[in-house]
């Protein structure tokens, strides 16, 4: 089974989708931490993200210990993100791999989850079961607000909300695989929302027709 989970920052698609692949005992791809690590290997060299040419070759070379890279979870790394992520090279380049572990998932798992912007319409046109995790800005903002702080970041709520805004719009306006909800996706809004009853929509969602 594959299972597409796609949706904007800090709407709780990650939560989501590690704990439904925990349950499903399926395997578990966050497909934003390789356009991150994209990102981090682009910053290290003290280059533009938003440069093709540069942003490419760096996906090409990319090496597999960035996604583990504590810098990955940074403000700066996830705004850099979202410029590679733009342009069309660095996604083609990072497609092959994220195919190759829907289709067969490490460790002989059951399944495969992967989260991102494009899984449902891109990836994994044909998953099993998508779902499109949004939920409102503000509140999304609160989170990785929280989330920042808890990390250590010097965050500014207003400059978080910027920041979200700003993604967003790049993120769904790009001509390359923009984020957009697929039309067989199950919609989840997690606004109000705690993290168990998210995990209980989408598992109820996935297992509905399934023995
Ligand atoms: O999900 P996360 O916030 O870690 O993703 C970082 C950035 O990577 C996103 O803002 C988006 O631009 C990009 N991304 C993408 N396609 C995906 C996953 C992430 O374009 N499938």
């Amino acid at each position: 089974m594959i299972i597409a989970i796609d949706g904007p920052a800090a709407s709780g698609k990650g939560t989501v989708a590690r704990r439904l692949a925990e349950h499903l005992n399926h395997a578990y791809l966050d497909t934003g931490s390789l356009y991150r690590a994209v990102a981090l290997s682009v910053l290290r060299a003290g280059a533009d993200p938003s440069d093709a040419a540069i942003a490419s070759a760096h996906a090409r070379d990319l090496d597999p210990n960035l996604t583990e890279d504590p810098d990955l979870r940074s403000a700066a790394t996830g705004a850099a993100a979202s410029k590679v992520a733009a342009v069309g090279s660095v996604r083609s380049t990072l497609l092959a791999f994220q195919r190759n572990f829907a289709v067969t998932p490490p460790n002989t798992r059951p399944g495969a989850i992967l989260d991102g912007r494009d899984i449902g319409t891109v990836v994994c046109p044909d998953a099993d079961r998508k779902i499109f995790v949004i939920a409102d800005r503000k509140i999304r903002a609160e989170r990785r607000f929280k989330e920042l702080l808890g990390r250590g970041e010097a965050a500014i709520y207003a400059r978080v909300l910027d920041d979200l805004q700003e993604r967003d719009a790049r993120d769904s306006s790009r001509v390359d695989a923009p984020m957009r909800q697929a039309e067989d996706a199950m919609l989840l809004d997690t606004s109000h929302l705690d993290p168990d009853q998210a995990f209980e929509c989408a598992l109820a969602f996935v297992t509905s027709g399934t023995t």
